[in-house]
């Protein structure tokens, strides 16, 4: 069967993006990474799609008038690689409800917390200051609000006496980069999907382990 295509959208380091083109190195994986747009030149993220020879483009929000214009410019590139799932991953703009709106269920996210707590920005810090005992890390479809939208997974992770937010941080990245690739792969081999405002699935995926934490897949 055809592999879903997948586009990564991403600002910088790319660790998760590397985590995705890991899993998508699989033949039996069931998505390609066949796209990777960053909205910063020269970062390490498109290091990582050279390496693996994904087709990639800088999209400089900074050469836009409007946003959008902007996203207007990352959904043509989208059309023309016939993407059928677009992937944040680090991807540090805000997109506009109408993009938001166009890939509704087809647009996901990786964020380091447990949402719904803890959207934004300096999560870890956040956390740390909170005196959280369990944090983690969320994959869901995106909503028009920042850090919003149906769960489709999560990871947690102790939080630890003597953690800053380095350590928290560290020990957060180690479950995303598997639980980003364990979802995409139940989203594109259908096991999981939206339905309204949450996204369900049977008890097969529980069974498989994908949702253990952490996950198995
Ligand atoms: C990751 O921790 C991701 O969860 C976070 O940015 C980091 C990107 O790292 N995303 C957000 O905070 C989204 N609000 P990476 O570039 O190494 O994948």
């Amino acid at each position: 069967m055809a592999r879903a295509k997948i586009a990564v959208l991403i600002s910088g380091r790319g660790s998760n993006l590397q985590s995705l083109i890991d899993a998508a190195a699989d033949d039996n994986y069931p998505a390609e990474i066949a796209l990777v747009i960053s909205n910063r030149p020269k970062v390490k993220g498109l290091e990582r799609a050279t390496k693996a020879g994904i087709h990639q483009l800088v999209i400089d929000h900074k050469d836009f008038q409007t946003r959008e214009d902007f996203d207007a410019a990352i959904n043509e590139a989208l059309r023309v690689t016939k993407i059928d799932y677009v992937c944040l991953a680090g991807f540090m703009r805000m997109l506009t409800p109408q993009f938001v709106n166009d890939w509704r269920g087809r647009l996901i996210n990786i964020h380091p917390s447990l949402l719904p707590a803890f959207k934004g920005l300096h999560v870890h810090e956040r956390m740390i200051d909170a005196g959280v005992k369990i944090a983690g890390c969320s994959v869901h479809f995106v909503s028009a609000e920042v850090d919003a939208g149906p769960i489709i997974g999560q990871a947690a992770v102790p939080v630890l006496p003597g953690d800053d937010a380095d350590t928290l941080a560290a020990r957060i990245l180690e479950q995303e980069h598997k639980l980003y690739p364990a979802c995409v792969k139940l989203i594109t081999e259908n096991k999981a999907r939206l339905s309204g405002a949450v996204v369900p699935f049977d008890s097969s995926v529980i069974a498989s382990g994908a949702l253990s934490n952490p996950p198995s897949v």
